[in-house]
C-alpha cells in the first residue's frame, strides 16, 4: 500500500489494531474521535465514506495525534473538549477531564429539585475545576445564581469559558483555596444568603496512590485536582465540616459532595459513627435521611457521594418522583440507560478492535514508524 492509498477505514483498521496492541483501554473509541477530528466527519459518517483517501496533510495530523496518544495523552486533551452531561466543554491541561461519575452528582441534585417541583436561588460549587458541576446547574436553574470556587487561576480560565460556551450567564467565579479562614462568610455575604445547593469535587487521591494512577492521569492531568494532604482525606474532611456549618446551608437545601472510595465511611463523624447509611442511584427507592448526611452510590454500586438533604420541601420526594408519573421518571431512567449502554459500547468496541487485530493485516505504510 502506498501513502496515497489510505482510506479511512484503512486508517481506522490500522490505528485501532496499534492501540489494542498497546492495551488503551477504548482502542476503537480513541481511533474514531481522532480520524473524526481530523478528516471533519462524525462517527457514523466515517462509515458513510470508509472508503474516503486521506490528504497529506490529514495523515500528518492523524500521525501526530496517534503519537501523542500512544504516550498516553487522554482523548479529552487531544481533541481539546469533551462532551459531558449535557455540555460541550472546552478541556486542556489547566483542568481535570470531568467524569461520568460526576454526571451522576449532577444528576442527583437536578433529580432531588425535580421531584420536589422546587428551583433552587443560590448555588455553589467548590473546586469547580472545568466548571462542569457549576454550569450544568447554572444552565438547568437560569434564574438562579451560582457561584464556582477554585484555588487555580488556570482552572477558572476555563470554566468562565465553559459558562459563556454552555449559555451559563448567572455563574461568578472566584479565585480562592477552600482552607482559607472566612472564606465562607465572604461566600454568603456574595451570594447574599445561605446556599441552597452546594457541589464539590475536591482531589482526593493519595500521594501514593497517585503514583500508580494510570500514565494518562499521572502525567497529563492537574496534580492540583487530583492529590490532597492526609491520605486523601483533607479536603473531603474539611468540606465536609465546613458546609454543615451552621448557615451555610439554607433550611431547604442539598449538599453532595463526590469523595475517594472509601472516604464515605471516614467522613461518618459522630451522628453515624464507623458507618453511613447508603443508598443505590435509584430514583424510585429513594428514602433517604433528612438532615443528616449518607452516601449515595454511584451507579456502578460504588459509594462516591457523600450528601445531605435537609428540608420538607425534599420529604417524601421518592414518592413525589413516582407520583410524578412515567415522563420525569423515564427521564431519568433514560439517561441511566443510555450512560450504561455507553460503557457497553465501549467494552464492545474494545471486542471489535481486538478482533480487528487478528485479521492478519499488518499495519504498515506511512503509519509504520508511529
Ligand atoms: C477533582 S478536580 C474537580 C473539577 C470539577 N469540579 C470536576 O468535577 O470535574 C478538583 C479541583 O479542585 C481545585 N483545588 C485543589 N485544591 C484546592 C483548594 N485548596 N481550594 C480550592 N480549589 C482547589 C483544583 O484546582 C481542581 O480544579
Amino acid at each position: 500500500m502506498t501513502n496515497e492509498t489510505w482510506t479511512v477505514k484503512d486508517i481506522l483498521a490500522w490505528t485501532s489494531g496499534r492501540f489494542v496492541q498497546l492495551d488503551l483501554p477504548t482502542p476503537l473509541l480513541d481511533a474514531q474521535l481522532l480520524l473524526s477530528s481530523v478528516v471533519g466527519l462524525s462517527k457514523v459518517q466515517l462509515y458513510m465514506h470508509h472508503d474516503r483517501v486521506l490528504s497529506g496533510d490529514e495523515r500528518t495530523r492523524m500521525r501526530d495525534l496517534v503519537r501523542r496518544r500512544i504516550s498516553g495523552e487522554p482523548v479529552a486533551y487531544l481533541l481539546g473538549r469533551k462532551d459531558w452531561h449535557e455540555l460541550d466543554l472546552l478541556v486542556d491541561a489547566r483542568v481535570l477531564i470531568p467524569r461520568p461519575e460526576t454526571e451522576t452528582l449532577l444528576d442527583f441534585v437536578l433529580d432531588v429539585f425535580r421531584s420536589a417541583g422546587r428551583e433552587p436561588a443560590r448555588l455553589l460549587d467548590l473546586c469547580t475545576g472545568s466548571g462542569c458541576l457549576a454550569v450544568g446547574l447554572g444552565r438547568r436553574f437560569p434564574r438562579a445564581t451560582v457561584v464556582a470556587v477554585d484555588v487555580s487561576a488556570e482552572a477558572l480560565a476555563v470554566a468562565r469559558e465553559n459558562a459563556k460556551r454552555n449559555g451559563a450567564h448567572n455563574v461568578s467565579f472566584l479565585l480562592a483555596d477552600v482552607r482559607e479562614d472566612g472564606l465562607f462568610t465572604r461566600l454568603l455575604h456574595e451570594a447574599g444568603g445561605a446556599f441552597d445547593v452546594v457541589v464539590a469535587n475536591p482531589p482526593y487521591v493519595s500521594e501514593s496512590e497517585w503514583t500508580h494512577l494510570d500514565v494518562g492521569v499521572r502525567d497529563f492531568e492537574p496534580r492540583l485536582a487530583l492529590v490532597a494532604e492526609n491520605e486523601g482525606f483533607a479536603l473531603a474532611n474539611l468540606l465536609a465540616r465546613e458546609v454543615v456549618r451552621e448557615g451555610v446551608l439554607s433550611p431547604e437545601s442539598v449538599f453532595a459532595m463526590e469523595v475517594g472510595l472509601s472516604h464515605c465511611d471516614l467522613l461518618a463523624g459522630p451522628e453515624a459513627p464507623g458507618h453511613l447509611e447508603t443508598f443505590p442511584y435509584n430514583t424510585q427507592s429513594w428514602k433517604f435521611p433528612r438532615a443528616r448526611s449518607f452516601a449515595l452510590q454511584d451507579l456502578t454500586g460504588r459509594d462516591r457521594f457523600w450528601c445531605r438533604v435537609s428540608g420538607l420541601a425534599f420529604e417524601g420526594v421518592a414518592q413525589e418522583s413516582e407520583a410524578q408519573g412515567p415522563d420525569a421518571q423515564a427521564a431519568v431512567d433514560a439517561a441511566n440507560v443510555e450512560r450504561l449502554e455507553r460503557l457497553r459500547l465501549e467494552a464492545e468496541a474494545r471486542a471489535l478492535a481486538a478482533h480487528s487485530k487478528d485479521d492478519g493485516r499488518e499495519p504498515e505504510g506511512h503509519f509504520e514508524n508511529v
